[in-house]
């Protein structure tokens, strides 16, 4: 069955306009919503989502993904990451997965999402995946630390609506096939990871620096970190800093 698309030229934020309309969840699943401007752009960490008008991809997609364990959740981010990840690798060298769900060019971030799910008694009765890409923007203003575009990367403009087909493709792909086999997207997500091997610094919550590498994500998306002593750190979101 092909997605439906809602275009909505402006909104507060996709992931609360699709919310909005899927109350009673009669949308179908896969449907997305896209927009030109979010005037209430939400990010991670309650942080808001800087855009220019018309310039970016700005869509929210809505699944029912019953099947997904409350404890295997991760495995949500693990798929919407990869498919942004194999889709900006076709125009753009040096893509990688920033551990939880960033997307980076070299190191800056071209892509983030807000994945927000509805939890049931047997699993994870809906999810929206909202995606913010950095396409045509020329300029960032706002204070996120280290932002870029395709098209700062490259000089070229970029078709919104081939890029968004492509990604809500890929996701679709990938959504289908993880139903039948989550080791194998595990496995490329982790291959696709950012700071993938060596040392590098982390900061701990207490604002303790040290050196470490990855050593592993956990099924529940914990990062496991060893340090140059040996020592193993596990993390969740928000706990470590990537220096
Ligand atoms: C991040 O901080 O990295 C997550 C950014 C997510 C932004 C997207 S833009 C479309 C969707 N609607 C929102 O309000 N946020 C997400």
């Amino acid at each position: 069955m092909s997605n439906q698309f809602i275009y909505i030229q402006q909104t507060d934020s996709t992931n609360l306009y699709i919310k909005s309309i899927n109350e009673g969840g009669t949308l179908p699943e896969k449907s997305v919503v896209y927009t030109d401007f979010q005037t209430a752009g939400r990010g991670q960490k309650g942080n808001s989502w800087e855009s220019e008008n018309g310039k970016n991809l700005l869509f929210s997609m809505v699944l029912y993904p019953e099947f997904v364990a409350v404890h295997e959740q991760f495995i949500l981010s693990q798929i919407t990451s990869l498919a942004l990840f194999r889709i900006l690798s076709l125009y753009l060298k040096n893509i990688s997965i920033k551990w939880p769900n960033d997307i980076y060019s070299e190191n800056k971030k071209i892509c983030g999402m807000l994945i927000e799910n509805n939890i049931g008694e047997a699993g994870i009765t809906q999810s929206v995946l909202g995606i913010g890409m950095n396409v045509n923007q020329e300029h960032f203003a706002g204070n996120a630390p280290n932002p870029v575009s395709m098209h700062q990367i490259t000089g070229e403009s970029y078709d919104r609506l081939e890029l968004l087909n492509r990604i809500v493709e890929q996701i679709s792909l990938l959504y289908e096939e993880c139903k039948i086999d989550k080791e194998r997207i595990i496995r490329e997500y982790k291959n696709n990871l950012y700071r993938k091997s060596g040392f590098y610094l982390y900061e701990d919550c207490l604002g303790n620096v040290f050196k470490a590498q990855i050593e592993d994500i956990e099924a529940s998306g914990m990062l496991v970190l060893k340090t140059e002593d040996g020592d193993i750190r596990r993390f969740a979101f928000k706990e470590v800093i990537f220096r």
